[in-house]
C-alpha cells in the first residue's frame, strides 16, 4: 500500500505499510499524528514494528514526507538516507531506519524526538545547567567531528550545513529526566568538495542568518559548521532566539551581556566576523570548552570552600 493513501486512510482506522527492503519492517500508522511541518515537508508519528514480531509494540518513529515530491526534495531525502545509513548508530546523530524515493512517493523514516531544540528554546522549557549545555556542545561536536573527518566513498570531508536549533533534536536519557541531544535533518549533507563546487556556481545551501558573515568570498569548510554551531550554543546560553532569515543577523557587539560567561571566548571565536580568526576544526572548539568546563568546576570548588560549613 502506498504511503501517502495509508496516512489518509489512517484517519479511519490503523493501516500497515510494509517497507525495507525486503518488507522486513511494517510502519503502523494511527490516526495520523501530525508532528509539525516545515517549509519543505510534513512529518508523521508512528510506530516501526519488525514483521516477523507484528505483535511488538515496536518503536515511535516519524515519518517526513515532502510537500511536493520535486527533484530537489528526492535529492535531499536521498542524502538523508544515504547519511542515515553511513552514520547508523552513531550517538549523537539521529537514527534513519529507511525510507523510499521514487517518482510516486518519497518518504524518510527516523527515530521519533521528544522534541527540537527550537521548541525547547522558544517554550521557555529548557532550563539548562551549565553541565547540560557543555554536554550538549559536546555531543554536538562529536557528530560534527565524524561528519568532518569523513572519506565516504573517498569523497574526504564532509559537511552538514545545516546546523540550527531546528535540527538538533532532544531525547530523554535512560536515566529518565534528562536529555542529550542528536544531530539531525542531513538534507543538505554532502561532501566539502562538493559545497565548494556548488559555491563556485553561486548556489549556497543552508540557512541565511546561520551561513558565515563571509560567505560570499570564503567557500563552506567544516569552520562554517562551527560558526552555525557557535550560533547555537549563544541561544541556549543568552536564552534568545535567532530567526533564520534576515534581517535579523548576529553581530560581535550581541556578545558583549554574556562576557562574564565561562562560555563568552569560546562563543566570540566560534562567531568572528573574520573566517581566519574563526575555529576551524572540532577538537579546537572541544579543546576550549572542556578547558572553560575545568574553570568552572575548580570555580565551583572555590565558592564551596567559602560556605561556611554548619
Ligand atoms: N525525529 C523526529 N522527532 C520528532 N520531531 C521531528 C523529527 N524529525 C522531524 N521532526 C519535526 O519536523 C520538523 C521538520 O523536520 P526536518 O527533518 O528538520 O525536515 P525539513 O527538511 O523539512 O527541515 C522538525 O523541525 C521537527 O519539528
Ligand atoms: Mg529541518
Amino acid at each position: 500500500m502506498s504511503l501517502l493513501l495509508a496516512i489518509d486512510d489512517a484517519k479511519e482506522r490503523p493501516q500497515i505499510v510494509e517497507v525495507g527492503e525486503q518488507g522486513e519492517y511494517l510502519l503502523v500508522l494511527y490516526k495520523p499524528q501530525q508532528v509539525a511541518s516545515s517549509v519543505n515537508s510534513i512529518v508523521y508519528r508512528a510506530r516501526l514494528v519488525r514483521a516477523e514480531e507484528p505483535e511488538e509494540p515496536g518503536i515511535p518513529v516519524v515519518v517526513k514526507v515532502p510537500f511536493e515530491n520535486t527533484r530537489y526534495g528526492r535529492s535531499c531525502l536521498e542524502r538523508e538516507i544515504e547519511a542515515g545509513k553511513h552514520y547508523a548508530d552513531h550517538p549523537s546523530i539521529v537514527r534513519v531506519y529507511g525510507g523510499k524515493i521514487s517518482k510516486r512517493e518519497s518518504y524518510v523514516i527516523t527515530e521519533e524526538a521528544k522534541a527540537t531544540l527550537k521548541l525547547f528554546l522558544r517554550k521557555g522549557g529548557l532550563l539548562p545547567t551549565r553541565q547540560t549545555i557543555e554536554e550538549f556542545t559536546l555531543s554536538l561536536l562529536d557528530a560534527l567531528e565524524t561528519v568532518h573527518t569523513d572519506n565516504y566513498l573517498e569523497r574526504g570531508p564532509h559537511l552538514h550545513r545545516d546546523v540550527k536549533p531546528d535540527n538538533i533534536f532532544l531525547y530523554r536519557c535512560e536515566s529518565g529526566f534528562r536529555f542529550h541531544t542528536k544531530l539531525g535533518d542531513f538534507g543538505m549533507w554532502g561532501s566539502q568538495k562538493e559545497a565548494e563546487e556548488q559555491w563556485e556556481r553561486f548556489t549556497i545551501a543552508g540557512t541565511p542568518n546561520y551561513a558565515t558573515p563571509d560567505i560570499g568570498e570564503t567557500p563552506p569548510s567544516p569552520s562554517s559548521d562551527l560558526y552555525a554551531l557557535g550560533l547555537v550554543i549563544y541561544q541556549i546560553v543568552a536564552k534568545t532566539e535567532i530567526l533564520p532569515e534576515y534581517p535579523q543577523r548576529m553581530q560581535e557587539r550581541d556578545l558583549e551581556p554574556l562576557q562574564k560567561d565561562p562560555l563568552h571566548p569560546i562563543l566570540v571565536k566560534a562567531l568572528a566576523q573574520r573566517e581566519s580568526q574563526r575555529y576551524h576544526s572540532t577538537g579546537e572548539m572541544r579543546r576550549d570548552i572542556l578547558q572553560a568546563q575545568s574553570m568552572l568546576k575548580s570555580r565551583n570548588a572555590v565558592y564551596r570552600q567559602q560556605v561556611p560549613l554548619a
